[in-house]
């Protein structure tokens, strides 16, 4: 199975990804890394691998609808099955949508429908949780669609959330769960245990 990545900034889930295919503890190829952020972390995982990548952004192109064509041209072109969104900051557009229907995976971190939709990303998610006196967190693996954060649940797992934690502290172990389950989901998927829509 062929994995292409979009990715916004650090990239360290999409490197857990990589270093599993590498490892050989996932049956399928990084062939394609894309990003709207030219300075990002993941561009440059993948320039290290040695995997295609490719800044595309509307800043770049001018408009959304080109950003979208060219994403999923860029996709397609490299034989892409699946599309692992990694912290990729931006709404797939409606061409990608279509030309991937179902084979578009994210990974938010906590347990979704909690704290998700726009503007809930990274440390606004944890300090979310923490302010709600939450007693559990967690990760989730989903579809995508056209809203954010609401595609079919594909695999979610809990984390505690501690008294002493903060929201930079329980980020961290969250992002330690991230890294398992995200192989660990792409793995089910790449067996069938995990059945996607036809
Ligand atoms: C992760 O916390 C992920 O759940 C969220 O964005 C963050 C990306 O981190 N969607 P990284 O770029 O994979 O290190």
């Amino acid at each position: 199975m062929n994995l292409g990545f979009l990715a916004s900034h650090r990239g360290s889930n999409m490197q857990s990804i990589i270093d599993a295919c590498k490892g050989s503890s996932l049956a399928a190829n990084p062939v394609v890394v894309i990003s709207n952020n030219e300075e990002s972390g993941a561009l440059k995982r993948a320039q290290a691998e040695g995997i295609a990548s490719y800044h595309i952004s509307a800043k770049l192109l001018g408009d959304e609808s080109k950003t979208d064509e060219r994403i999923a041209a860029v996709l397609s072109q490299h034989d892409v099955d699946l599309v692992v969104l990694a912290g990729y900051m931006k709404r797939i557009g409606p061409q990608t949508l279509q030309a991937f229907n179902d084979r578009i995976v994210n990974i938010h971190p906590c347990l979704l429908p909690k704290y998700g939709g726009q503007g809930m990303y990274g440390m606004r998610v944890h300090e979310a949780v923490i302010a709600a006196g939450d007693r559990e967190s967690g990760v989730t693996i989903h579809l995508v669609n056209d809203e954010y954060d609401r595609g079919a649940i594909l695999a979610q797992e809990k984390v505690e959330v501690l008294e002493s934690d903060t929201a930079q502290s329980l980020a961290e172990r969250v992002l330690t769960l991230e890294h398992s389950l995200y192989v660990d989901t792409l793995s089910r998927i790449i067996s069938g245990e995990i059945d996607l829509p036809v």
